[in-house]
């Protein structure tokens, strides 16, 4: 039995639709992800999952709890971190698992039991006496997924777990999420906007955009989809018709002078390719990322919004049918 279960799940703020229609399912232990830009629906759909939104329709069951029909049953389940921070950075480290613990009525033998191991799982017992002022935004993260495991949840769901941390510490949250997966035999939800992120941490994940699950599957199987290689040219006024006519080029992604193709054996058809655009001014080849998968799905990229504001939209998004 899947430990979360959604179907068509819907959320409107006024007119507009946050999450539109959300039908998945999340196995019992799994690492799952909700990759996908700014604005897609992670958090909302997070916020409904852990009972703090009501769905406007579709039901979803946590830990076998309907969320709406049973929302204590839910929340008993379930362990959150936040996407923007939520310890008290005036209370010390152990004071706000403490105080955790407290809301959730531990008994107090039992709770400062736990207070040691989460402490111990996220490496801050030498820190618990500090000022959570007094942290590193890694650190602080530490003790919000320390926090979040108090109680012994069946699930935790984690909302930009690295967002704003360094690339150091980012993979350093990293280790310790794999490492409370592994010890705490618990199910996690992660959202993220990185890719990376989300290759690396989830065994499988659904890759929203707009409300909608564009693909669900594993980062190797999502990647597979994508095929071959990746090729990308930068190049003034490409021939993209005569680049077309190619068998070996799949699929066609352009914008701002750089083309961005999906290929058949890079190594071997590169020169072809090259014979038939002309001069160019960089050649870049990569195996599929996860990026490449979005701009598979939808035509654009996912990154941070532009300086300029809003998503670029891709001029050219030609998907073969050979
Ligand atoms: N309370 C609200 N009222 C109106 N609109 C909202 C509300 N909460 C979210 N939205 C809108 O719903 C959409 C989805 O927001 P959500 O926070 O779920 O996105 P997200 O995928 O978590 O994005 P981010 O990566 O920026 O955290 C956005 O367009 C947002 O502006
Ligand atoms: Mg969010």
């Amino acid at each position: 039995m899947p430990i979360i279960k959604t179907d068509n799940l819907i959320k409107k703020f006024g007119d507009f639709t946050a999450v539109n229609g959300l039908s998945l399912e999340v196995n019992q232990g799994e690492i799952f992800g909700l990759l996908g830009p700014n604005g897609a629906g992670k958090s909302t759909t997070l916020m409904m999952l852990t009972t703090l939104l009501k769905p406007t329709s579709g039901t979803a069951r946590v830990n076998n709890f309907d969320i709406v029909a049973d929302p204590d049953g839910v929340r008993k389940s379930i362990g959150i971190v936040f996407q923007d921070p939520s310890s008290d950075d005036t209370l010390t480290g152990y004071e706000n698992l403490k105080l955790h613990g407290m809301l959730y009525n531990m008994p107090a033998e039992l709770r400062e039991r736990r207070i040691k191991e989460v402490l111990e799982l996220v490496d801050l017992t030498n820190r618990k006496d500090d000022l959570v002022k007094n942290y590193s935004g890694g650190m602080r993260r530490r003790l919000e997924l320390g926090r979040g495991l108090m109680h012994h949840p069946k699930i935790i769901f984690l909302d930009e777990p690295t967002l704003g941390l360094d690339p150091q510490s980012r993979e350093n949250i990293w280790d310790y999420i794999e490492k409370l997966s592994k010890e705490e035999r618990v199910s996690v939800i992660i959202t993220t906007h990185y890719m990376d992120e989300a290759d690396k941490l989830c065994d499988r994940l659904a890759i929203i955009d707009k409300g909608k699950i564009v693909a669900l599957d594993s980062p190797t199987n999502l990647k597979k989809v994508v095929g071959g290689d990746v090729i990308n040219l930068k190049i003034k006024n490409p021939d993209i018709e005569s680049i077309k006519k190619l068998d070996f080029v799949k699929n066609i992604n352009s914008k701002d002078g750089t083309l961005s193709l999906s290929v058949n054996n890079a190594n071997e058809n590169i020169s072809e390719l090259l014979a038939v655009t002309g001069r160019v001014e960089s050649v870049e080849l990569h195996s599929p990322t996860l990026n490449d998968v979005f701009l598979h799905y939808t035509g654009r990229e996912i990154r941070e919004e532009s300086a300029e504001g809003g998503w670029s939209e891709r001029i050219i998004n030609y998907r073969s049918k050979k």
